[in-house]
């Protein structure tokens, strides 16, 4: 049948520029001291526990701006029975039905809770607001609608008819629930993690990344407004082992929709393993995860966009994305350039609290990765193989500061090359001229990762000869320009090797790991 909802446009961006009416409203909302209690949601009842955790901005630990309280086994259970409950009568409402949900949820998002959800992600995750309207406002949007657009996709497609038979597919969704983990560092994944699923039919149990809670509660509240039936996706913000025990132990686990680090999704693969007898259907397991995303710059590249692209890729949202550049390989011709302009762009930048409008970069998401961040600065600065060459510093009051940091290796295999460290830290390896194969072969084979990776050439040859041998070494690649920033609907967005299964957040080929078709022969 012919598609009913026209190819979606990309959100546009808002502008926060001083002055503003929405710069006012944000500031305000920033300002806003109201703690507020996020409980699980299950069935569309809402459920206080005594559990509680509080929530503090990465950037101010002596403030609280809100209080999870945590689900108990006895509510994750109730959260499990509440998908079945639900899943028949969703599972048969139309597809119009579905997107139009998803399409008001976006407009609620986008009209009446864009500022709200950007402050949360701001004092949350420390997204200073050019990182994060961009996530709880357009991406988030833009999931909502192109998946709406994209599911119509996989219901047209249909197999051959013959003079004799009438074939055609059942777009089913899976027999039983969706279990949905996603990230702290964007919100817009919490939203695509759940509703991808529903989009396609299927009922959710969703647990969200602690510092995550509150944007993706603001969400959440926005899916119930624009009428999501209680029960298709049950909101379960508990401590991680309780809700996967809970959601493996049982056999009605459908699938897994996870975003978050390798090591995580390694442990739900083998849970999965563990119980797979008791399983009724063999559960779908998607998972976009980790990076150690590369540059590579050919000595033909123009050092400017080089240099910002690495201080953009790098740097922004201090590095917390699975995309950000955080190995570079710099010919040895260009680096004496490119590593000024970068020095010279890095030192006007501001490190601080995200409720000033100009600071640059918020603060890392946690005591842990503060203290892992500053173990390897600290290491790197007492490695005869490696040279600080911007930053270097870490400060823990009152939040968790770490300087974007600059560190060039001599060695092209040390730790710091292979190893995801989620912060402000890029490496560099300085490459001779002449030794473009070489960088080939040690670009694809020094870190166990393939997400995003960038190429700045401007020779034709030496870049094709790049693009053929980097072909398996990053899911999304991009030429002469930084690796962050893929755009719903234009980059399809995933990775392969210990990156993920590579389904394309956002694509269609997301949404038909959600169906299980049913094929239909009807002979005359
Ligand atoms: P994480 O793996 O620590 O946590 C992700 C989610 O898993 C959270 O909700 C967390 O509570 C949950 N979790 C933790 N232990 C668990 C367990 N034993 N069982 C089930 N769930 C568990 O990741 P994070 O720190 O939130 O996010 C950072 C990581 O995510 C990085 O490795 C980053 O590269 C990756 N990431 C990847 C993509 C992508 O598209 N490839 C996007 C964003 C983030
Ligand atoms: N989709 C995000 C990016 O491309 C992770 O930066």
């Amino acid at each position: 049948s012919v598609p009913t909802i026209p190819y979606p446009k990309n959100d546009p961006e808002l502008s926060f520029k001083e002055g503003l009416p929405q710069t006012v409203k944000l500031k305000e909302q920033l300002a806003n001291t109201t703690v507020v209690d996020i409980p699980a949601v299950i069935g569309g009842v809402k459920y206080f526990s005594e559990d509680i955790i509080e929530v503090r901005p990465p950037h101010d630990q002596n403030r609280v701006i809100a209080r999870i309280h945590r689900p108990n086994k006895e509510m994750i259970e109730k959260g499990i029975a509440a998908c079945a409950d639900a899943s028949k009568e969703w599972a048969n409402t139309s597809f119009a039905d579905k997107a139009a949900i998803m399409n008001r949820a976006a407009e609620i998002i986008d009209k009446k809770k864009r500022i709200e959800i950007a402050a949360a992600t701001m004092l949350g995750q420390s997204k200073t607001i050019d990182q994060a309207d961009p996530d709880s406002g357009n991406e988030l949007i833009d999931f909502l609608r192109f998946n709406a657009y994209n599911a119509q996709r996989v219901y047209a497609d249909q197999p051959l008819t013959v003079p004799t038979a009438l074939n055609r597919i059942d777009w089913r969704p899976l027999e039983g629930f969706v279990y949905a983990i996603s990230p702290f560092n964007f919100t817009a994944i919490g939203a695509n993690l759940t509703t991808a699923p529903a989009m396609m039919g299927n009922t959710v149990l969703w647990k969200p990344a602690e510092k995550a809670s509150l944007a993706n509660y603001i969400f959440y509240q926005a899916l119930e407004e624009a009428g999501l039936p209680p029960g298709v996706i049950n909101f379960m913000p508990g401590k991680a082992s309780e809700v996967s025990a809970a959601a493996l132990g049982s056999k009605d686990l459908a699938g897994i929709h996870f975003t978050g680090s390798s090591e995580v999704f390694q442990g739900l693969w083998k849970g999965v393993a563990e119980n797979l007898s008791r399983f009724k259907s063999i559960p779908r397991i998607v998972g976009e995860t980790g990076g150690k995303d590369f540059v590579l710059a050919h000595a033909s590249a123009d050092a400017d966009v080089v240099a910002i692209s690495l201080v953009r890729g790098a740097f922004e949202y201090q590095g917390q994305k699975c995309s950000a550049a955080s190995r570079a390989y710099v010919s040895e011709s260009l680096w004496p350039a490119v590593k000024e302009k970068m020095q010279a762009m890095l030192a006007t930048l501001k490190v601080g609290d995200v409720a000033d409008l100009s600071t640059f970069m918020g603060a890392v998401i946690s005591k842990e990765s503060h203290e892992k961040l500053t173990a390897r600065i600290q290491s790197a600065k007492d490695d005869r193989e490696c040279k600080i060459v911007y930053g270097g510093k870490t400060w823990k009051e009152p939040g968790f500061f770490v300087e974007p940091t600059v560190i060039e290796v001599s060695n092209p295999k040390h730790n710091l090359m292979e190893e995801e460290l989620f912060g402000p830290v890029l490496t560099v390896y300085v490459f001779k001229d002449e030794a473009w194969d070489d960088v080939l072969q040690l670009v694809d084979s020094t870190s166990p990762y393939s997400l995003t990776g960038s190429i700045f050439c401007t020779d034709r040859y030496k870049l094709v000869q790049a693009e053929k041998a980097l072909v398996n070494s990053a899911g999304n690649l991009y030429i002469n320009d930084k690796p962050t920033g893929a755009m719903i609907g234009q980059q399809p967005f995933g990775g392969t090797r210990a990156s993920g299964t590579n389904d394309k957040a956002g694509y269609w080929l997301n949404l038909m790991r959600w169906v299980s078709p049913r094929t239909v022969k009807e002979s005359y």
